[in-house]
């Protein structure tokens, strides 16, 4: 099993970085340092790591803003940390905010991407026992019909300028894998959910617009399905491929876990109606059927029975008790919530969205 003395996480003020920042120092296995290096964008939020840089700030703990774009930055990183390992997950993360303005992701998650692979090629010339993850999506599969699910296999088929990106990503990571054996190992994560994500995913959208009375607006026809995974699931995986997966290799990660939005909308309502006292069919009746988003892929669901067979990982929550402590964790935070709504992503719904 491999060992970390000091674990760069990008991204690690956003959703899954800050959760798993969080799991790691609760491992006791776990006695590295983390440098979090999250330039903070409207998704990034520090509060979600008050705690810790009140616990381990300056001694296990370091945040460091920067772009993953600036090489001279993450050069500088490199020199000051001296890490053995990068978990990237530095990214625009948002479907609909990529079909909308398609160049950030381009910039963040391709050139990104290429920046980090690039100085930690040159940091680590040859070194064997560094590690570089990168944290990916289903999404880069494309879409499924009714049956079948995504291996590890699957051709590529990205459909939304997100994906493109992340599947471009993806293929750096190899190819610097390939070309330069960089040491790599690469993961491809169904829907997560849980605490502390950005009201613009659809679990989040739907439970505080629950809260405020306001429409649930559900795309299309409500059918689309996704497969979806507790985040801190997605974080023991990332953490069991980093730790033990053969280098050089792909895991797919996955809740076998498929629901259709619209069930899932339903299931909800019933959990926040319980957690928040609210009248159940009054939530019912702000559903709100709204126009498709443009190149809706259909249908996700991975199969990860790679990494089961392999590295005997296992998803850990059912849905249900996931889905309720969700809702109690979104019910326990309106601090959390006023700030990360506070800035520019208000700014830019209300632009695209007007004030829904
Ligand atoms: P998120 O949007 O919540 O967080 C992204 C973080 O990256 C933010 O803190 C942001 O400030 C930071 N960031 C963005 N651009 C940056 C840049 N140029 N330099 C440095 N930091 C930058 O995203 P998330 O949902 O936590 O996803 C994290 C990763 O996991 C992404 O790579 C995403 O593609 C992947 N993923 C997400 C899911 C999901 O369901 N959310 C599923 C599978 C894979
Ligand atoms: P999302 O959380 O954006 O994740 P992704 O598109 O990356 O899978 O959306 C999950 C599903 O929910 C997707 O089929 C789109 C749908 N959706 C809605 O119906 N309404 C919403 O307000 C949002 C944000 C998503």
């Amino acid at each position: 099993m491999r060992t970390f003395k000091t674990v760069v996480v990008t991204g690690g003020a956003g959703f899954i970085g800050s959760n798993l920042i969080h799991y790691l120092f609760e491992r006791p296995d776990f006695d590295g340092r983390i440098v979090n290096l999250d330039a903070l964008t409207y998704a990034g939020n520090l509060e979600s790591l008050a705690d810790i840089q009140q616990k381990h700030g300056g001694s296990r703990y370091f945040f460091e803003k920067v772009d993953i774009c600036d090489r001279n930055a993450v050069e500088r990183i490199f020199d000051a940390y001296c890490p053995d390992a990068i978990c990237h997950l530095a990214a625009e993360s948002h479907v609909d905010r990529s079909i909308l303005g398609p160049e950030a992701f381009i910039r963040t998650n391709v050139m990104g991407t290429f920046t980090l692979l690039d100085v930690a090629r040159g940091a680590w010339s040859g070194r064997t026992d560094v590690l570089f993850h990168h944290v990916s999506t289903d999404e880069v599969f494309g879409s499924l019909g009714e049956t079948g699910c995504f291996t590890e296999l699957t051709p590529y088929d990205p459909r939304s300028p997100y994906s493109a990106s992340k599947a471009s990503s993806d293929h750096l990571v190899q190819a610097y894998h390939h070309t330069y054996g960089l040491p790599i190992t690469l993961s491809n994560c169904s829907n997560n959910y849980g605490p502390y994500q950005f009201p613009e995913k659809l679990i989040p959208v739907m439970i505080l617009n629950m809260l405020e009375g306001k429409p649930l607006p559900v795309y299309g026809d409500g059918k689309n399905i996704r497969d979806w995974l507790y985040v801190e699931d997605h974080n023991s995986a990332v953490w069991t491929v980093m730790t033990s997966g053969r280098v050089g290799q792909t895991y797919n990660i996955g809740g076998e876990n498929e629901w259709e939005n619209i069930r899932l909308l339903d299931c909800l309502i019933g959990l926040v109606a319980e957690e928040s006292g609210k009248d159940v069919s009054a939530l019912r009746s702000l559903i709100t059927y709204v126009k498709d988003r443009p190149g809706h892929d259909r249908r996700y669901a991975i199969d990860c029975s790679k990494l089961k067979r392999e590295l005997g990982w296992k998803q850990s929550l059912g849905f249900d008790e996931g889905l309720r402590r969700t809702v109690r964790w979104y019910l326990d935070n309106p601090a959390w919530i006023a700030r990360v709504r506070s800035g520019e992503y208000r700014t830019w719904m209300e632009r695209n969205y007007g004030s829904r």
